[in-house]
């Protein structure tokens, strides 16, 4: 049902993904997936922000908007400005007939059910699953990734139910978890790479559903300037699921227990246990799925 011809998507030289929020959050992902697969250039911009700002858009800029709702008023006003600079719109949404499905010029759907938990773990799973598999599309259509590969992420993505499960066996370690940690005032998160992404997304979570201050950093940028906040007692956050980042990530996590940080790591990598206060396990999955199962606990 998406009329996206080769030589359309041959034409772009930019997509833009817009959202707010948890939504915005897993747009980053499809920045990592689109970009990895079809190499094409890809910008995530906060709705609020983009409205504002004269983007340089034109009929070789494809707009993907995200919202669960349908109904963010500063993503639809994002999609109209898109509009009426000639790019094509696709809205990404769970509410068959909300508004933003009536001003795109395509609409594909989350399906994933009525949102009640302000946690939205589904709104974001989905999102991330469903901006994953438009990757694929694409890639399939611009021929830009080869079909072994294709076909391999497409089976990690039927997995991941199965694989939601097992994450979900953690609970009685991540209770035990929060019951230590949820008189903190401020908590961090840290990550590199896609997991920076999925350190992005706890953190707003933690805060809207515990009150807690958190900040997400990227693992590396926190010697910037925020490790100066690091000090005794503080909790300290980690994911860490891309393999080619273990060191690198382990490295700035040991700057912080120098610095006297209590440390919990949500993994899917074998990890030297002594090195920790706790691990929380992951299943193993693709990178580019991996904040799908990282984001559970
Ligand atoms: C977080 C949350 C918000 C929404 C944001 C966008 O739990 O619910 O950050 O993600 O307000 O909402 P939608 O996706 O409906 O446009």
């Amino acid at each position: 049902e998406l009329p996206l011809t080769k030589e359309y998507l041959k034409s772009i030289n930019k997509i833009y993904i817009i959202a707010c929020g948890t939504a915005m959050h897993a747009g980053l992902s499809g920045k990592n997936t689109i970009e990895k697969l079809c190499r094409i250039p890809v910008e995530v911009d906060i709705a609020s922000e983009f409205r504002y700002r004269d983007p340089i858009i034109d009929e070789k800029t494809l707009c993907i908007f995200i919202s669960q709702s349908g109904e963010t008023a500063d993503t639809i006003a994002a999609l109209k400005l898109s509009k009426e600079k000639g790019a094509k719109t696709l809205a990404i949404t769970n509410v068959i007939g909300s508004s933003i499905t009536r001003e795109a010029d395509y609409s594909i759907y989350t399906h994933a059910g009525p949102e009640i938990a302000v946690a939205s773990t589904k709104a974001y799973t989905s999102q991330v699953v469903l901006i994953n598999i438009l990757a694929i599309y694409f890639a399939e259509i611009l021929g830009s990734t080869p079909s072994s590969e294709l076909t391999k992420l497409k089976k990690d993505i039927f997995n991941l139910p199965d694989k939601i499960e097992e994450a979900l066996k953690s609970s009685e370690e991540i209770k035990n978890y929060a019951k230590n940690i949820y008189q903190e005032k401020d908590v961090f998160f840290l990550g590199r790479g896609i997991d920076y992404n999925t350190a992005l997304e706890a953190s707003l979570k933690l805060k809207e559903i515990s009150y807690i201050h958190s900040e997400a950093y990227a693992a590396g940028e926190l010697k910037h300037g925020p490790i100066a906040l690091i000090e005794n007692g503080i909790s300290v956050i980690s994911i860490i699921t891309d393999k080619n980042l273990v060191e690198k990530t382990i490295s700035n996590i040991q700057e912080v227990i120098t610095r006297g940080a209590k440390t919990l790591v949500v993994t899917n990598q074998n990890l030297p246990a002594n090195n920790f206060e706790t691990i929380i396990t992951v299943p193993d999955t693709d990178t580019l799925l991996s904040p799908i199962l990282a984001i559970v606990p």
